[in-house]
Protein backbone atom coordinates (compact mmCIF):
# COMPACT_ATOMS: atom_id res chain seq x y z
CA UNK A 1 0.00 0.00 0.00
CA UNK A 2 1.70 3.21 -1.26
CA UNK A 3 2.25 6.53 1.46
CA UNK A 4 -0.28 9.29 0.93
CA UNK A 5 1.41 11.89 0.45
CA UNK A 6 -0.29 15.44 -0.51
CA UNK A 7 1.74 18.78 -1.87
CA UNK A 8 -0.46 21.90 -1.86
CA UNK A 9 1.41 24.54 -4.12
CA UNK A 10 -1.51 26.77 -3.96
CA UNK A 11 -0.99 27.32 0.04
CA UNK A 12 1.77 29.59 0.48
CA UNK A 13 2.92 29.74 3.83
CA UNK A 14 5.86 31.52 5.02
CA UNK A 15 9.44 32.31 3.17
CA UNK A 16 11.83 29.96 3.68
CA UNK A 17 14.87 32.42 4.31
CA UNK A 18 18.08 31.67 2.30
CA UNK A 19 19.67 31.89 5.49
CA UNK A 20 18.48 28.49 6.89
CA UNK A 21 20.82 26.46 5.32
CA UNK A 22 23.78 28.76 6.67
CA UNK A 23 27.18 26.73 8.16
CA UNK A 24 29.51 27.60 10.86
CA UNK A 25 33.02 28.24 11.06
CA UNK A 26 35.16 28.13 14.41
CA UNK A 27 39.08 28.22 15.21
CA UNK A 28 38.49 24.30 16.05
CA UNK A 29 40.85 21.83 15.18
CA UNK A 30 41.77 21.83 11.45
CA UNK A 31 38.59 24.01 10.07
CA UNK A 32 40.06 27.02 9.82
CA UNK A 33 43.48 25.89 9.20
CA UNK A 34 44.43 23.40 6.56
CA UNK A 35 40.55 23.47 5.98
CA UNK A 36 39.81 26.76 4.72
CA UNK A 37 42.81 28.37 5.00
CA UNK A 38 46.37 27.61 3.94
CA UNK A 39 47.83 30.59 3.72
CA UNK A 40 49.33 32.72 0.39
CA UNK A 41 52.57 30.94 0.07
CA UNK A 42 50.47 27.10 0.44
CA UNK A 43 51.37 24.80 -2.84
CA UNK A 44 47.71 24.04 -2.24
CA UNK A 45 45.68 26.64 -4.58
CA UNK A 46 44.47 29.45 -3.34
CA UNK A 47 43.44 32.60 -3.29
CA UNK A 48 45.05 35.06 -1.03
CA UNK A 49 45.23 31.94 1.22
CA UNK A 50 41.91 30.78 0.77
CA UNK A 51 41.32 26.95 -1.29
CA UNK A 52 40.41 26.64 -3.98
CA UNK A 53 39.17 23.54 -4.14
CA UNK A 54 37.05 24.38 -1.36
CA UNK A 55 35.46 27.65 -1.92
CA UNK A 56 34.15 26.06 -5.26
CA UNK A 57 32.39 23.47 -3.74
CA UNK A 58 30.88 25.62 -1.32
CA UNK A 59 29.83 28.31 -4.00
CA UNK A 60 28.01 25.09 -5.40
CA UNK A 61 25.75 24.50 -3.04
CA UNK A 62 25.13 28.35 -2.70
CA UNK A 63 25.96 28.95 1.29
CA UNK A 64 24.29 31.82 2.69
CA UNK A 65 25.70 32.70 5.28
CA UNK A 66 28.55 31.81 7.98
CA UNK A 67 29.24 31.98 11.49
CA UNK A 68 32.59 33.04 12.61
CA UNK A 69 34.69 32.79 14.97
CA UNK A 70 32.92 30.31 17.64
CA UNK A 71 31.39 28.66 19.12
CA UNK A 72 33.24 28.17 22.43
CA UNK A 73 36.63 30.26 20.76
CA UNK A 74 34.59 33.58 20.28
CA UNK A 75 34.17 34.21 23.80
CA UNK A 76 37.94 34.05 24.30
CA UNK A 77 38.64 35.49 20.65
CA UNK A 78 40.20 39.50 20.95
CA UNK A 79 39.79 40.17 17.08
CA UNK A 80 42.94 42.85 17.05
CA UNK A 81 45.20 40.22 17.69
CA UNK A 82 44.05 39.02 14.25
CA UNK A 83 44.82 42.29 12.06
CA UNK A 84 47.91 44.11 10.82
CA UNK A 85 51.05 42.68 9.37
CA UNK A 86 50.65 38.75 9.84
CA UNK A 87 54.28 38.05 10.77
CA UNK A 88 53.55 40.66 13.97
CA UNK A 89 50.02 39.13 14.80
CA UNK A 90 50.09 37.99 18.28
CA UNK A 91 49.80 34.13 19.37
CA UNK A 92 47.81 32.67 21.88
CA UNK A 93 46.92 29.43 23.15
CA UNK A 94 43.33 27.70 21.77
CA UNK A 95 42.72 26.98 25.13
CA UNK A 96 38.94 25.41 24.43
CA UNK A 97 40.29 23.19 21.23
CA UNK A 98 43.57 21.62 22.07
CA UNK A 99 45.63 24.18 23.87
CA UNK A 100 47.24 24.53 19.95
CA UNK A 101 48.90 27.40 18.85
CA UNK A 102 46.91 30.14 17.28
CA UNK A 103 48.98 32.74 15.42
CA UNK A 104 45.69 34.69 14.35
CA UNK A 105 46.98 34.59 10.60
CA UNK A 106 43.25 33.95 9.54
CA UNK A 107 41.40 37.12 11.37
CA UNK A 108 38.55 39.83 9.93
CA UNK A 109 39.76 40.39 6.74
CA UNK A 110 40.57 37.11 5.85
CA UNK A 111 37.01 36.10 7.00
CA UNK A 112 35.85 38.30 5.19
CA UNK A 113 37.48 37.90 2.11
CA UNK A 114 36.79 34.36 2.13
CA UNK A 115 32.83 35.54 2.58
CA UNK A 116 33.12 37.47 -0.81
CA UNK A 117 34.98 34.49 -1.92
CA UNK A 118 31.87 32.25 -1.07
CA UNK A 119 29.31 34.80 -1.99
CA UNK A 120 27.79 34.27 1.31
CA UNK A 121 26.81 37.01 4.04
CA UNK A 122 29.15 37.25 7.37
CA UNK A 123 27.89 36.98 11.17
CA UNK A 124 30.15 37.62 13.38
CA UNK A 125 29.83 36.52 16.94
CA UNK A 126 31.22 38.79 19.21
CA UNK A 127 33.12 38.46 22.43
CA UNK A 128 30.94 38.87 25.96
CA UNK A 129 32.30 36.32 28.13
CA UNK A 130 36.17 37.60 28.38
CA UNK A 131 35.61 40.74 26.36
CA UNK A 132 34.38 44.33 27.33
CA UNK A 133 31.96 46.86 25.42
CA UNK A 134 34.56 48.95 24.00
CA UNK A 135 36.23 46.18 22.06
CA UNK A 136 33.09 44.70 20.54
CA UNK A 137 31.86 48.62 19.64
CA UNK A 138 35.03 49.43 18.14
CA UNK A 139 35.17 45.95 16.50
CA UNK A 140 31.63 47.06 14.60
CA UNK A 141 33.06 50.57 13.97
CA UNK A 142 36.23 48.99 12.30
CA UNK A 143 34.06 46.76 9.88
CA UNK A 144 31.39 49.21 9.21
CA UNK A 145 32.28 52.64 9.54
CA UNK A 146 32.73 55.00 6.41
CA UNK A 147 34.53 57.81 7.26
CA UNK A 148 37.24 59.55 10.18
CA UNK A 149 37.36 57.67 13.40
CA UNK A 150 39.98 55.62 15.15
CA UNK A 151 38.86 52.49 13.98
CA UNK A 152 38.47 53.11 10.29
CA UNK A 153 41.62 54.94 10.27
CA UNK A 154 42.85 51.54 11.74
CA UNK A 155 41.18 49.18 9.21
CA UNK A 156 42.72 51.94 6.04
CA UNK A 157 45.91 51.26 7.38
CA UNK A 158 45.66 47.91 7.37
CA UNK A 159 45.15 48.38 3.45
CA UNK A 160 41.18 48.36 3.66
CA UNK A 161 39.96 51.82 2.62
CA UNK A 162 36.17 51.03 2.07
CA UNK A 163 34.11 49.73 5.25
CA UNK A 164 32.32 46.28 4.79
CA UNK A 165 29.07 45.40 5.04
CA UNK A 166 28.20 43.70 8.16
CA UNK A 167 24.58 42.28 8.60
CA UNK A 168 24.42 39.63 11.06
CA UNK A 169 26.42 40.36 14.31
CA UNK A 170 26.05 38.02 17.73
CA UNK A 171 26.69 38.88 21.45
CA UNK A 172 28.19 36.26 22.89
CA UNK A 173 28.17 32.31 22.61
CA UNK A 174 26.76 29.93 25.01
CA UNK A 175 26.98 32.36 27.66
CA UNK A 176 25.55 30.03 30.33
CA UNK A 177 28.41 27.88 29.92
CA UNK A 178 31.69 28.43 27.71
CA UNK A 179 31.07 31.98 27.40
CA UNK A 180 30.97 32.86 31.29
CA UNK A 181 28.80 30.32 32.67
CA UNK A 182 25.76 33.12 33.31
CA UNK A 183 22.58 33.24 34.81
CA UNK A 184 19.98 34.24 32.31
CA UNK A 185 18.85 37.41 34.01
CA UNK A 186 22.78 37.92 34.34
CA UNK A 187 23.12 37.35 30.90
CA UNK A 188 20.19 39.28 29.50
CA UNK A 189 21.63 42.40 31.56
CA UNK A 190 24.60 42.45 30.03
CA UNK A 191 23.40 41.89 26.39
CA UNK A 192 20.87 44.85 26.79
CA UNK A 193 24.01 47.04 27.62
CA UNK A 194 26.69 45.42 24.81
CA UNK A 195 23.96 45.56 22.56
CA UNK A 196 23.82 49.12 22.75
CA UNK A 197 27.36 49.95 21.48
CA UNK A 198 26.41 47.75 18.70
CA UNK A 199 26.06 50.75 16.26
CA UNK A 200 24.28 50.95 12.84
CA UNK A 201 26.86 52.95 10.76
CA UNK A 202 25.89 54.81 7.60
CA UNK A 203 23.36 52.18 5.86
CA UNK A 204 24.64 49.03 7.48
CA UNK A 205 21.84 47.86 10.02
CA UNK A 206 23.18 45.38 12.01
CA UNK A 207 20.44 42.79 12.76
CA UNK A 208 21.73 41.73 16.80
CA UNK A 209 21.66 38.31 17.68
CA UNK A 210 21.27 37.21 21.23
CA UNK A 211 22.64 34.33 22.94
CA UNK A 212 19.85 31.36 23.45
CA UNK A 213 18.93 28.31 25.27
CA UNK A 214 20.96 25.10 24.98
CA UNK A 215 18.82 22.32 24.06
CA UNK A 216 15.95 22.52 26.33
CA UNK A 217 16.48 24.83 29.07
CA UNK A 218 13.40 27.03 28.82
CA UNK A 219 13.55 28.99 31.35
CA UNK A 220 16.54 30.83 29.56
CA UNK A 221 15.02 31.68 26.90
CA UNK A 222 11.55 32.79 28.91
CA UNK A 223 13.98 34.84 30.87
CA UNK A 224 16.18 36.48 27.98
CA UNK A 225 12.97 37.05 25.73
CA UNK A 226 11.20 38.73 29.29
CA UNK A 227 14.31 41.19 29.84
CA UNK A 228 15.73 41.68 26.45
CA UNK A 229 13.93 40.63 23.91
CA UNK A 230 12.80 44.30 22.36
CA UNK A 231 16.23 44.67 21.82
CA UNK A 232 17.17 41.87 19.77
CA UNK A 233 16.17 40.52 16.41
CA UNK A 234 17.16 36.73 16.86
CA UNK A 235 17.89 34.58 19.72
CA UNK A 236 19.90 31.63 18.94
CA UNK A 237 19.33 27.90 20.01
CA UNK A 238 22.30 24.93 19.80
CA UNK A 239 21.01 21.61 19.66
CA UNK A 240 23.18 18.43 18.45
CA UNK A 241 22.78 15.08 17.87
CA UNK A 242 24.79 13.18 20.32
CA UNK A 243 23.32 9.37 20.43
CA UNK A 244 25.49 8.35 23.82
CA UNK A 245 26.54 10.39 26.70
CA UNK A 246 29.00 12.96 26.02
CA UNK A 247 32.01 10.21 27.60
CA UNK A 248 30.68 7.89 24.94
CA UNK A 249 29.23 9.40 22.45
CA UNK A 250 29.78 6.24 19.86
CA UNK A 251 31.44 6.03 16.31
CA UNK A 252 30.79 8.10 13.47
CA UNK A 253 30.86 5.04 11.36
CA UNK A 254 30.82 1.80 13.51
CA UNK A 255 27.50 1.90 14.82
CA UNK A 256 24.54 -1.00 14.87
CA UNK A 257 20.87 -0.02 13.44
CA UNK A 258 19.71 0.32 16.87
CA UNK A 259 22.33 3.29 16.98
CA UNK A 260 21.04 4.36 13.25
CA UNK A 261 17.40 4.66 14.67
CA UNK A 262 18.41 6.42 18.02
CA UNK A 263 20.39 8.89 16.33
CA UNK A 264 17.08 9.60 14.00
CA UNK A 265 14.95 9.97 16.60
CA UNK A 266 17.33 12.34 18.70
CA UNK A 267 17.33 14.56 15.26
CA UNK A 268 13.47 14.41 15.22
CA UNK A 269 13.29 16.37 18.62
CA UNK A 270 14.71 19.37 17.14
CA UNK A 271 11.02 19.95 16.03
CA UNK A 272 9.80 19.64 19.50
CA UNK A 273 12.04 22.19 20.44
CA UNK A 274 11.93 24.92 18.54
CA UNK A 275 8.06 24.22 18.88
CA UNK A 276 8.67 24.86 22.68
CA UNK A 277 10.96 27.49 21.76
CA UNK A 278 8.85 29.41 19.57
CA UNK A 279 5.74 29.22 22.14
CA UNK A 280 7.47 31.27 24.72
CA UNK A 281 8.99 33.12 22.35
CA UNK A 282 5.33 34.25 21.26
CA UNK A 283 4.12 35.62 24.59
CA UNK A 284 6.63 38.15 24.75
CA UNK A 285 7.11 38.77 20.83
CA UNK A 286 3.95 37.71 19.02
CA UNK A 287 4.69 39.69 16.01
CA UNK A 288 7.29 37.10 15.32
CA UNK A 289 9.78 39.89 14.85
CA UNK A 290 12.73 37.95 16.98
CA UNK A 291 13.96 34.93 14.32
CA UNK A 292 15.17 32.14 16.02
CA UNK A 293 18.76 31.30 14.95
CA UNK A 294 19.66 27.34 15.38
CA UNK A 295 23.39 28.49 15.32
CA UNK A 296 24.66 25.39 15.99
CA UNK A 297 23.34 21.80 14.64
CA UNK A 298 24.24 18.60 13.35
CA UNK A 299 26.05 15.39 15.02
CA UNK A 300 28.34 15.23 17.59
CA UNK A 301 30.55 11.51 17.65
CA UNK A 302 33.68 10.75 19.19
CA UNK A 303 36.36 12.05 17.01
CA UNK A 304 38.32 9.36 14.43
CA UNK A 305 40.61 7.21 16.40
CA UNK A 306 44.34 8.59 16.46
CA UNK A 307 43.23 12.13 15.85
CA UNK A 308 43.36 14.79 18.64
CA UNK A 309 40.00 14.37 21.00
CA UNK A 310 40.31 18.33 21.18
CA UNK A 311 40.30 18.52 17.41
CA UNK A 312 36.17 16.80 16.90
CA UNK A 313 37.55 15.53 13.53
CA UNK A 314 34.53 12.89 12.29
CA UNK A 315 33.76 11.12 9.51
CA UNK A 316 30.25 11.54 7.66
CA UNK A 317 27.93 8.89 6.79
CA UNK A 318 24.45 8.58 5.01
CA UNK A 319 23.51 8.51 8.38
CA UNK A 320 24.52 11.98 8.90
CA UNK A 321 22.86 13.20 5.18
CA UNK A 322 19.54 11.69 6.93
CA UNK A 323 20.22 13.94 9.86
CA UNK A 324 21.00 16.91 7.85
CA UNK A 325 17.85 15.96 5.41
CA UNK A 326 15.48 16.25 8.74
CA UNK A 327 16.97 19.31 10.25
CA UNK A 328 16.49 21.06 6.66
CA UNK A 329 12.51 19.82 6.78
CA UNK A 330 12.02 20.78 10.31
CA UNK A 331 13.81 24.31 9.36
CA UNK A 332 11.71 24.57 6.61
CA UNK A 333 8.09 24.18 8.37
CA UNK A 334 9.05 26.32 11.10
CA UNK A 335 10.26 28.89 8.86
CA UNK A 336 7.60 31.17 10.29
CA UNK A 337 10.10 31.58 12.97
CA UNK A 338 13.41 30.41 11.86
CA UNK A 339 15.14 32.73 10.40
CA UNK A 340 18.68 31.07 10.34
CA UNK A 341 20.72 27.83 11.00
CA UNK A 342 24.19 27.04 10.86
CA UNK A 343 25.39 23.26 10.77
CA UNK A 344 28.59 22.74 13.16
CA UNK A 345 31.15 22.74 11.31
CA UNK A 346 32.27 23.72 8.17
CA UNK A 347 35.29 21.62 7.71
CA UNK A 348 37.13 18.95 9.18
CA UNK A 349 35.05 19.32 12.25
CA UNK A 350 31.92 17.73 13.82
CA UNK A 351 29.05 17.31 10.97
CA UNK A 352 31.37 18.36 7.88
CA UNK A 353 30.28 19.41 4.88
CA UNK A 354 33.42 18.87 3.40
CA UNK A 355 36.95 17.19 4.91
CA UNK A 356 40.01 17.82 3.58
CA UNK A 357 43.67 15.94 4.33
CA UNK A 358 46.71 17.64 3.20
CA UNK A 359 45.49 18.73 -0.75
CA UNK A 360 42.97 16.53 -1.45
CA UNK A 361 39.63 17.16 -0.21
CA UNK A 362 36.19 15.58 -0.15
CA UNK A 363 32.71 16.17 -0.48
CA UNK A 364 30.80 14.19 2.52
CA UNK A 365 27.01 13.07 1.91
CA UNK A 366 26.02 16.37 4.09
CA UNK A 367 27.66 18.12 1.74
CA UNK A 368 24.93 16.19 -1.30
CA UNK A 369 22.23 16.94 1.24
CA UNK A 370 22.24 20.66 0.73
CA UNK A 371 22.59 20.39 -2.59
CA UNK A 372 19.58 18.73 -2.89
CA UNK A 373 17.82 21.40 -0.67
CA UNK A 374 19.44 24.57 -2.13
CA UNK A 375 16.37 24.95 -4.46
CA UNK A 376 14.26 26.07 -1.23
CA UNK A 377 16.45 29.17 -0.22
CA UNK A 378 14.07 31.75 -0.22
CA UNK A 379 11.11 29.87 -2.09
CA UNK A 380 8.23 29.60 -0.07
CA UNK A 381 7.48 26.61 2.47
CA UNK A 382 3.36 25.13 1.03
CA UNK A 383 1.09 23.21 2.80
CA UNK A 384 2.74 19.64 2.90
CA UNK A 385 1.71 16.17 4.36
CA UNK A 386 2.54 12.39 4.17
CA UNK A 387 0.66 9.31 5.72
CA UNK A 388 3.87 6.94 6.23
CA UNK A 389 4.54 4.24 8.20
CA UNK A 390 6.82 3.61 11.15
CA UNK A 391 10.64 2.93 10.65
CA UNK A 392 11.54 2.24 13.84
CA UNK A 393 9.93 3.16 17.47
CA UNK A 394 9.42 7.00 17.27
CA UNK A 395 11.00 7.27 13.73
CA UNK A 396 8.45 7.90 10.62
CA UNK A 397 9.19 6.45 7.74
CA UNK A 398 9.25 9.31 5.49
CA UNK A 399 10.33 12.69 6.00
CA UNK A 400 9.72 15.98 3.80
CA UNK A 401 8.75 19.66 2.98
CA UNK A 402 7.74 22.04 -0.13
CA UNK A 403 8.55 24.88 -1.58
CA UNK A 404 7.44 27.15 -4.74
CA UNK A 405 9.67 29.34 -6.18
CA UNK A 406 9.44 32.62 -7.30
CA UNK A 407 9.22 31.24 -10.83
CA UNK A 408 6.15 28.86 -9.54
CA UNK A 409 8.61 25.89 -9.59
CA UNK A 410 7.70 23.32 -7.05
CA UNK A 411 10.22 21.87 -4.93
CA UNK A 412 9.80 18.84 -2.77
CA UNK A 413 12.54 17.04 -0.47
CA UNK A 414 11.67 13.92 0.87
CA UNK A 415 13.89 11.56 2.89
CA UNK A 416 13.08 7.52 3.64
CA UNK A 417 14.58 7.22 7.41
CA UNK A 418 14.42 3.27 7.15
CA UNK A 419 17.82 1.29 7.19
CA UNK A 420 16.39 -1.56 4.75
CA UNK A 421 13.09 -0.74 3.42
CA UNK A 422 11.67 1.24 0.26
CA UNK A 423 8.62 2.93 0.27
CA UNK A 424 5.79 3.15 -2.32
CA UNK A 425 4.64 6.95 -2.45
CA UNK A 426 1.68 8.10 -4.08
CA UNK A 427 1.70 12.22 -4.38
CA UNK A 428 -1.17 14.16 -5.13
CA UNK A 429 -0.81 17.66 -6.38
CA UNK A 430 -4.35 19.48 -5.67
CA UNK A 431 -4.67 22.47 -8.32
CA UNK A 432 -1.60 21.96 -10.19
CA UNK A 433 -0.69 20.24 -13.77
CA UNK A 434 2.69 18.92 -13.62
CA UNK A 435 4.24 19.92 -17.07
CA UNK A 436 7.98 18.55 -16.06
CA UNK A 437 8.99 16.42 -13.10
CA UNK A 438 12.26 15.67 -12.15
CA UNK A 439 14.42 14.18 -9.45
CA UNK A 440 17.85 13.40 -7.96
CA UNK A 441 18.64 11.08 -4.93
CA UNK A 442 21.30 10.13 -2.51
CA UNK A 443 20.85 6.61 -1.36
CA UNK A 444 23.52 3.99 0.12
CA UNK A 445 23.66 1.81 3.37
CA UNK A 446 23.20 3.40 6.60
CA UNK A 447 27.39 3.21 6.70
CA UNK A 448 28.29 4.26 3.33
CA UNK A 449 30.47 7.42 3.13
CA UNK A 450 33.38 8.68 1.28
CA UNK A 451 36.90 8.39 1.76
CA UNK A 452 39.92 9.67 0.60
CA UNK A 453 40.52 6.60 -1.22
CA UNK A 454 37.06 6.40 -3.09
CA UNK A 455 35.57 10.02 -2.97
CA UNK A 456 32.24 9.48 -4.93
CA UNK A 457 31.23 6.17 -2.81
CA UNK A 458 27.81 8.77 -1.99
CA UNK A 459 27.54 10.90 -4.66
CA UNK A 460 23.81 12.06 -6.00
CA UNK A 461 22.49 10.86 -9.44
CA UNK A 462 19.46 10.92 -11.77
CA UNK A 463 16.43 9.50 -10.61
CA UNK A 464 14.51 8.42 -13.33
CA UNK A 465 11.58 6.18 -11.67
CA UNK A 466 8.69 8.76 -11.25
CA UNK A 467 5.46 8.13 -12.98
CA UNK A 468 2.65 10.40 -13.35
CA UNK A 469 -0.69 9.25 -11.79
CA UNK A 470 -4.21 11.26 -12.06
CA UNK A 471 -3.72 13.71 -9.73
CA UNK A 472 -0.04 13.68 -9.40
CA UNK A 473 2.67 11.11 -9.69
CA UNK A 474 4.06 7.86 -7.62
CA UNK A 475 7.67 6.67 -6.96
CA UNK A 476 8.93 4.27 -4.75
CA UNK A 477 11.83 5.63 -2.61
CA UNK A 478 15.35 3.43 -1.60
CA UNK A 479 15.39 2.47 1.88
CA UNK A 480 18.05 5.25 3.50
CA UNK A 481 17.99 8.04 1.06
CA UNK A 482 16.99 11.56 0.20
CA UNK A 483 15.61 12.82 -2.77
CA UNK A 484 14.77 15.94 -4.59
CA UNK A 485 11.81 16.36 -7.05
CA UNK A 486 11.89 19.29 -9.24
CA UNK A 487 7.97 20.02 -10.65
CA UNK A 488 7.65 22.39 -13.25
CA UNK A 489 3.84 23.24 -14.06
CA UNK A 490 2.17 23.65 -16.96
CA UNK A 491 0.87 27.14 -15.66
CA UNK A 492 4.49 27.91 -16.00
CA UNK A 493 5.58 26.60 -19.16
CA UNK A 494 2.18 28.63 -20.47
CA UNK A 495 3.40 31.71 -18.88
CA UNK A 496 6.75 31.02 -20.54
CA UNK A 497 8.74 31.36 -17.35
CA UNK A 498 12.27 30.91 -18.24
CA UNK A 499 13.12 28.23 -15.47
CA UNK A 500 16.57 26.97 -15.84
CA UNK A 501 17.63 24.31 -13.02
CA UNK A 502 21.02 24.77 -11.50
O1 LIG B 1 30.83 23.34 17.80
C1 LIG B 1 31.62 23.01 18.89
C2 LIG B 1 31.23 23.75 20.16
O2 LIG B 1 29.98 23.35 20.57
C3 LIG B 1 31.11 25.25 20.05
O3 LIG B 1 32.34 25.90 20.17
C4 LIG B 1 30.24 25.58 21.21
O4 LIG B 1 29.51 26.77 21.01
C5 LIG B 1 29.37 24.35 21.37
O5 LIG B 1 29.33 23.92 22.67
Amino acid sequence: MANRFVVDANRKKSKIHKELQGHFSEHLGRCIYGGLFVGKNSEIPNVNGLRTDVVEALKEIRVPVLRWPGGCFADEYHWKDGIGPAESRKKMVNTHWGGVVEDNSFGTHEFLELCRQIGCEPYINGNVGSGTVQEMSEWVEYMTFDGVSPMADLRSANGREEPWKIKYFGIGNENWGCGGNMRPSYYADLYRQFQTYVRNYGDNRVFKIACGPSNDDYKWTDTVMEIAGKYMDGLSLHYYTVPGPWSHKGSATDFSEDEYYLTLKKTLFMDELIQNHTEIMNRHDPEHRVGLIVDEWGTWFDVEPGTNPGFLYQQNTMRDALVAAVNLNIFNKHSDRVRMANIAQMVNVLQSVILTEGADMIKTPTWSVFDLYKAHQDAHLVESWIESGTAADGVPQLHESASVDDSGVLHITIANLSADSAADVSCELPGLHPEKISARILSGGIHDHNTFECPHTVSIRDFSGITSAENGFEFSIPACSVMEITIIPSEVTMRGANYIKA
